[in-house]
């Protein structure tokens, strides 16, 4: 939500702040700026010259081809996604108010009071933003000679959260920055420096970096970066150093990234598990999560948002099975309000691959104020959640790109499958003998969704029939429950078509009302032992007219007429039907995908959406 960039070095400025913005368009946009110093202007009072536009970056590409690109060395920049007021022109970032100029990314909650305030002592504002605000409370703030003094004095009022990237007119080649409760890192080149929202925006010139803690403020000129916390006294941070490298960050001949990420699941399956199997057996005691603990935990919470909420859902069914361990799987903007019954006995598990989701986040300092051993399974190394959290097991899907969650959702369940195995081990309830099958079995699931990538006709037929329709459903139960209700959240996010996912025993609650003549239901039907079930509830919806779409396992039959497609999986028993969800989610990846591509749709880019969704 939001990308921010910023640069000081010798190269073109405006070309460096528009790559960075490119790469930080997964975040989600519908406006853009940049604001330069131009570089005759390296006196006080040099000028700062923006170009900002609604819209994608092409048309602020065009806007800076039809005005001139600003020339200077130093400047900041800014995706907007819109929260106070329409995607306008006006509204886009940078806001100046003359003096100072910044990018913002957040929400800042008392904006109205500050307003009222400002509007007092004389200021007017021009666009609808919460943002304009900081910009004028900074030039309140500023003496004319000291810019850190003014960020101290501006952010003791701001409520919400922000990340902030300010130029001072005053003070020509110097970027300053902060944040509480959004992410920002300053990348460190040789004699060349960043502000960003995350990696991939600097990752061309430099893999090195750090990263700005709550509160903290950054002031970065042709000298060097100096760091200080809330009271002005310099702190000294880690350097960190990326481990992605530029092809990972990059599409790579493929036409989305969400293409590539799906076709990357079989390797990253393996790296991950690479990373947490020991001998054979899941091991995570290097991170605390010893026998011990598992044996101790009372309950287990699983608690993300989205995609990663649906893994947790995996979790439980596994961890349930297996462990016979109470888990609940919560929402993170529930959790954090429901004042949850949670202790010191409990375990809460925080799903998230960017590790900045703002109500993962709050729902982590939640768990852990009631004093809850908390664990974060987090693809995004040293991110907010992977940082505050008792005990972090890394995900290795690389950079995921593509808004729509792929590959690290797959990654999160293995890990969670991993987890349940060692879990009931230790427990009790597997021997060690089960523990090592289980694993081996987990290492069979890159090539059966290598197998499915393979046979992606067979997904690309489903997409060609669903690509007029206006709703559908899916239904499943158990683990199909679990997988439908990702499908349907990955469909519908790329495609616009209406859909919904039902437990199958639930339809008829309700529900089935909506069953009209041809409307499709794509029935997730891979587990044997309530196979029959679902069969009926097939025929329940079939008999009032539904197209059936069924997604199986190979040697699955079903009774004549019952159904108008299958796609069989090729998967025999190298596979338990509890694993069977890895390889069947990739089908469904790929369903969502090419339906996308044939509406016509960037599947990379849907509409409203934001990667990272950083304010709540
Ligand atoms: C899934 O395709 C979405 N992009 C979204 O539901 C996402 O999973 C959710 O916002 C959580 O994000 P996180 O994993 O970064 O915390």
């Amino acid at each position: 939500m939001c990308g921010i960039v910023g640069y000081i070095g010798g190269r073109d400025c405006a070309d460096v702040l528009m790559d960075g913005l490119e790469k930080l368009e997964y975040r989600g946009y519908d406006s853009a700026g940049i604001a330069v110093f131009e570089k005759n202007a390296r006196s006080p009072g040099g000028t700062i010259s923006t170009v900002k536009t609604r819209g994608k970056l092409k048309c602020m590409a065009d806007k800076l081809a039809a005005e001139g690109k600003p020339e200077g060395f130093c400047g900041i920049g800014h995706t907007r996604w819109a929260t106070h007021g329409e995607p306008s022109d006006i509204n886009s970032h940078p806001h100046s108010n003359g003096r100072v100029t910044i990018v913002h990314n957040g929400i800042i909650e008392n904006y109205t009071e500050l307003k009222e305030f400002l509007s007092e002592k004389g200021y007017s504002f021009v666009s609808q933003t919460d943002s304009e605000i900081v910009a004028c409370l900074l030039d309140f703030y500023f003496d004319g000679s000291d810019p850190l003094r003014a960020i101290m004095e501006t952010v003791k009022e701001l409520r919400g959260s922000y990340a902030l990237g300010i130029l001072f007119k005053d003070f020509p080649d110097h970027v300053y920055a902060t944040r509480k409760g959004s992410p920002l890192i300053v990348g460190l080149g040789d004699s060349e420096y960043f502000i960003a929202s995350d990696i991939p925006a600097f990752l061309k010139y430099t893999k090195d970096y750090a990263i700005l803690d709550d509160d903290e403020i950054v002031a970065i000129d042709n000298g060097g970066v100096k760091f200080f916390d809330v009271h002005g006294i310099a702190v000294k941070k880690q350097i960190h150093t990326a481990d992605w490298d530029i092809e990972q960050a990059q599409k790579c001949g493929y036409p989305h990234y969400m293409l590539k990420e799906i076709y990357e699941q079989p390797d990253v399956v393996e790296k991950t598990l690479d990373s947490i199997i020991t001998d054979g057996v899941p091991d995570f005691s290097g991170i605390g999560l010893t026998d011990e603990l598992l044996r101790g935990v009372k309950r287990v919470f699983v608690v993300a948002c989205g995609t990663a909420m649906h893994a947790g859902i995996v979790a439980r069914y596994a961890v349930e099975k297996l462990a016979r361990v109470p888990v609940a799987v919560e929402i993170a903007s529930e959790f954090r309000y429901m004042d949850p019954i949670v202790g010191e006995d409990d375990l809460v598990i925080l799903v998230s691959q960017s590790g900045e989701t703002a109500d993962t986040i709050a729902s982590l300092e939640l768990a852990k104020s009631r004093g809850a051993k908390t664990l974060a399974v987090v693809n995004v190394k040293y991110s907010a959640i992977a940082r505050g959290a008792d005990m972090c097991i890394h995900t290795l899907a690389g950079p995921e790109i593509a808004v729509a969650s792929t590959k690290a959702y797959m990654v999160q369940i293995t890990v969670l499958y991993a987890l349940a195995f060692r879990f009931a081990y230790a427990r009790g309830n597997i021997l060690e003998s089960e523990m090592k099958r289980l694993t081996a079995q987990l290492y069979n699931a890159p090539k059966a969704i290598r197998d499915v990538i393979d046979n992606k006709d067979e997904c690309q037929f489903i997409a060609s029939q669903l690509v007029n329709v206006e709703t559908l459903f899916f239904i499943g139960r158990g683990f199909d429950y679990a997988l439908s209700l990702e499908g349907s959240l990955k469909l519908k996010e790329i495609t616009y078509i209406h859909s919904e996912a039902y437990a199958a025993g639930e339809l008829k609650h309700g529900t089935i009302s909506l069953i009209e003549h041809n409307i499709p239901v794509i029935t997730v039907a891979t587990q044997r032992n309530i196979l029959a079930k679902t069969v009926s509830n097939m025929e329940e919806v079939k008999a009032r007219g539904a197209t059936i779409i069924a997604v199986c396992r190979k040697g699955t039959e079903f009774a004549e007429g019952t159904v108008d497609i299958e796609l069989k999986l090729n998967i025999g028993d190298e596979l338990d039907d509890m694993l069977i969800p890895l390889p069947t989610v990739c089908a469904l990846q790929l369903i969502a995908y090419y339906t996308s591509v044939l509406r016509g749709i960037d599947p990379d880019k849907p509409r409203n959406l934001a990667k990272s969704v950083t304010t709540e």
